[in-house]
């Protein structure tokens, strides 16, 4: 019953494997760099690139689940974005494939559908970025491994992950640090009957720009809610995907 959690060593990763740790959850967890502070008591640590396929391979064998957080995080160049976004991602799930582990969660992101106007009826796949591309291929490997193997796939399209929301978007797009960590948990062990899904991972905001479709299926509950906090002023954004939607492309 042992859960691999990639990205390890990054923010919302080692949130997660520290709460996990302290629920007795048995971790493998996997980064190119170590945690800082080292990981949590009882976890076991590999340092590996997501590039070199056999490595993945032998960090996946005996896992039960895989939360898939490893990856470029910031807009940057495309080639770089390619390797290790979306090559790592299919190491991944092929890595996943060859060891039959069961499910495979992958972090994607609303930046999936970024370039939709705010206050858009509906959010229809817009990436707003090189990043937002590489998630979208994410998802499209993942339905793909999903129909054509027997793992399960969900796709969470993570918010913002902040501590508390600190810019006007957020009282839309905020993810709580436990609302994530309740949603990656259970999107990695609640018994699903499709082979794919994907939801938003938002906390209980009440202003909310996408559907919460696939909450219930999960069993996800989230505690928090960005009202909880002082209002960050008035939304300026033309596009859901704020600073994304806005910047230049870089050139590569
Ligand atoms: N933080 C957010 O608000 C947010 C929003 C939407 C989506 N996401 C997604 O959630 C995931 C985790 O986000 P985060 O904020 O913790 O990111 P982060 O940048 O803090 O951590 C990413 C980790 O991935 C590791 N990594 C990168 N490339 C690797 C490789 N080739 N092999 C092994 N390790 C590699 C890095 O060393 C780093 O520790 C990412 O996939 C990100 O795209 C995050």
């Amino acid at each position: 019953m042992t859960l691999l959690i990639t990205g390890a060593a990054g923010t919302i990763g080692t949130r997660l494997a520290a709460d996990l740790a302290a629920h007795g959850v048995p971790l493998r967890l996997l980064d190119q760099q170590l945690p800082v502070g080292g990981p949590p008591a009882g976890a076991e640590f590999v340092q590996a690139d997501l590039r070199d396929l056999e490595a993945v391979e032998r960090a996946t064998t005996g896992t039960s689940a895989v939360v898939h957080l490893a990856g470029i995080t910031q807009e940057g160049p495309f080639t770089e974005m390619v390797e290790h976004n979306i090559t790592g991602t299919h190491h991944v799930l092929e890595a996943a494939r060859r060891g039959r582990v069961p499910r495979v969660v992958l972090a994607s992101s609303h930046h999936v559908t970024g370039l939709n106007p705010v206050g858009a009826p509906t959010a229809l796949l817009a990436p707003d970025s090189f990043y937002a591309v590489t998630k979208v291929t994410a998802e499209a490997l993942g339905y793909l491994y999903a129909h054509k193997t027997t793992m399960q796939v969900v796709a969470v399209r993570i918010g913002s992950y902040r501590s508390h929301p600190d810019e006007p978007r957020h009282w839309a797009t905020w993810l709580s640090p436990r609302d994530a960590t309740a949603l990656l948990y259970t999107a990695a062990t609640s018994p699903l009957t499709s082979p794919f899904l994907a939801v938003y991972g938002t906390s209980s905001n009440s202003e909310s720009w996408w559907p919460r479709t696939g909450w219930d299926a999960l069993g996800y509950q989230p505690a928090d809610s960005a009202e909880q906090h002082a209002e960050p002023g008035p939304l300026a954004d033309r596009f859901m995907g704020g600073a994304f939607a806005d910047d230049e492309l870089p050139t590569s």
